[in-house]
């Protein structure tokens, strides 16, 4: 069947604090949009790109685009709104079977061998996956006022990275039931665990991090540097 790109690009950075959203900010010397795109291209040459954009975006070129077959569907009010947007857009053109993987902008470090690690561990299963990492540090819960209740068992605790992939036809049902129930579902794999289904973790690299906060650039031209020193892309 035929993959799908869906990537979220129509936030605001608000916890950035620049002059513009942070996908628009240069990383190593590229808009972030185009370091993410890149990447995605290098390992799915072949997909089709959906890309989310706020309707009101003055940012964006189309020439920064390097997909044959690409197309953009206007962003929503939170992510979850902007993704349903998406696969509203690409129904005419996806089959149920397709495989929809969907990939946050603001993910420039996702490397090529976990693209192609994510595609190939979800390709036979019914339900799907995401790429996903072991928490490394202790967890404490907090009492409310900043001391600490209890610690928190870090055992079996993973955090969820993109891309998340799905079937076409089932994210589109899990992502409609979610929110016809009004569920706040942060990513695709909790819509899918709202129908009852046990997404697949992929373990992925530490390294796959969210351009959030200012000091997240440098980290991420750090690790974008490694990587290609280490020809790992
Ligand atoms: N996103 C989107 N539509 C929205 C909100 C977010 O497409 N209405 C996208 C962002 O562009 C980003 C991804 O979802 O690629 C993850 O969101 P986040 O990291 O929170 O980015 P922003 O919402 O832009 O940042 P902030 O929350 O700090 O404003
Ligand atoms: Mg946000």
């Amino acid at each position: 069947g035929r993959i799908w790109l869906v990537v979220p690009a129509a936030g605001q950075g608000r916890r950035m604090g620049a002059d513009r959203p942070k996908q628009y900010l240069p990383l190593a010397g590229r808009p972030l949009l185009v370091r993410t795109l890149t990447r995605l291209h290098e390992a799915l040459p072949g997909a089709r790109l959906c890309l989310c954009l706020d309707p009101d975006d003055h940012h964006f070129d189309p020439a920064w685009v390097p997909f044959a077959h690409w197309r953009r569907t206007p962003g929503g009010a939170e992510r979850v709104d902007s993704v349903a947007n998406a696969l509203d857009g690409i129904a005419p053109d996806a089959a149920d079977d397709d495989l929809v993987l969907v990939h946050d902008v603001a993910r420039p470090c996702v490397t090529v061998g976990d693209l192609k690690r994510l595609v190939a561990a979800i390709a036979d299963d019914p339900v799907g996956g995401l790429l996903a990492t072991p928490v490394a540090d202790t967890m404490k819960r907090d009492d409310g006022a900043g001391r600490v209740r209890a610690t928190e068992s870090r055992d079996g605790l993973w955090h969820a990275l993109t891309p998340q992939g799905f079937r076409f036809g089932l994210l589109r049902r899990a992502l409609n039931e979610a929110l016809a129930r009004g569920l706040r579902v942060t990513d695709e794999a909790s819509a899918v665990e709202v129908v009852g289904l046990a997404p697949q973790l992929v373990a992925g690299r530490r390294d796959n991090l969210k351009i959030t906060h200012p000091e997240d650039l440098a980290l991420a031209e750090l690790v974008l540097s490694a990587q290609e020193s280490a020809h790992e892309l």
